[in-house]
């Protein structure tokens, strides 16, 4: 499980890209501060970092113009020959998901944006007590993606997607695994994790979890 939606990834690689800079209007809010998503990202990553859910390699090539050591970690073969070609041959990106990944030691932050809500909230849970074995004291996961402070604000979001006529939005919010801040917050407290959330537009938020 968690590689599900991995055929929509495969198809969408090439045109990827282009959505993240608006060219899809159903995207458009989705995507809207989306280089200043990553850069907070990056602001707050040190040391050693290990992302997950690379895609075309955005977040990765911030994250080493600031000087960071990255893994990248992603599961599509069409996304990760686009990050290398973006990134260059020396960039580390590994055939793995949030499940499963290969041995990494030394890790300091774990990052990932737009990708955990390809999770269930079951995997979500399995995922995070794995990276709590992973981090020491004051190691971080921070991550950026869709998320909704009530199950009555995800029912709203969908029927405001149809209303519009976003039917691939409306779909896409219906059958991948978007959860609530409540639902995540009790994950990341549950394995020793302090956490904050910051509203970034009408969909994702900043999540950053510090091992205590
Ligand atoms: C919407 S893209 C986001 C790409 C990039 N992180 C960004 O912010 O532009 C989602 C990425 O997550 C990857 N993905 C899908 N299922 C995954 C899983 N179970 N574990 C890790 N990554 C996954 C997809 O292949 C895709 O590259």
């Amino acid at each position: 499980m968690g590689r599900e939606f991995l055929e929509i990834f495969e198809q969408w690689a090439d045109s990827y890209d282009d959505t993240v800079v608006g060219h899809d209007m159903e995207y458009l809010e989705v995507f809207s501060h989306y280089e200043q998503i990553l850069d907070l990202v990056v602001a707050r990553s040190h040391g050693h970092v290990v992302e997950f859910g690379v895609g075309t390699g955005n977040l990765t090539q911030k994250l080493r113009l600031k000087g960071l050591a990255v893994t990248g970690i992603e599961p599509s073969p069409s996304m990760r020959k686009i990050s290398v070609e973006k990134l260059g041959d020396d960039a580390l990106i590994l055939d793995g998901d949030f499940l499963h990944y290969p041995n990494i030691e030394n890790i300091d932050t774990i990052v990932s944006t737009y990708a955990f809500h390809h999770l269930t909230d079951d995997e979500k849970a399995i995922a995070i007590a794995g990276y709590s074995k992973l981090l020491s004291k004051s190691g971080k996961i921070v991550f950026a993606d869709t998320m909704y402070e009530t199950e009555e604000d995800y029912n709203c979001a969908i029927v405001k997607a149809k209303t519009e006529g976003f039917h691939s939005l409306a779909k896409d919010l219906e059958t991948e695994y978007y959860t609530t801040i409540p639902v995540l917050k009790h994950i990341f407290e549950k394995n020793g994790f302090s956490v904050s959330f910051t509203k970034c537009n009408e969909f994702v938020w900043l999540m950053e979890g510090v091992k205590q």
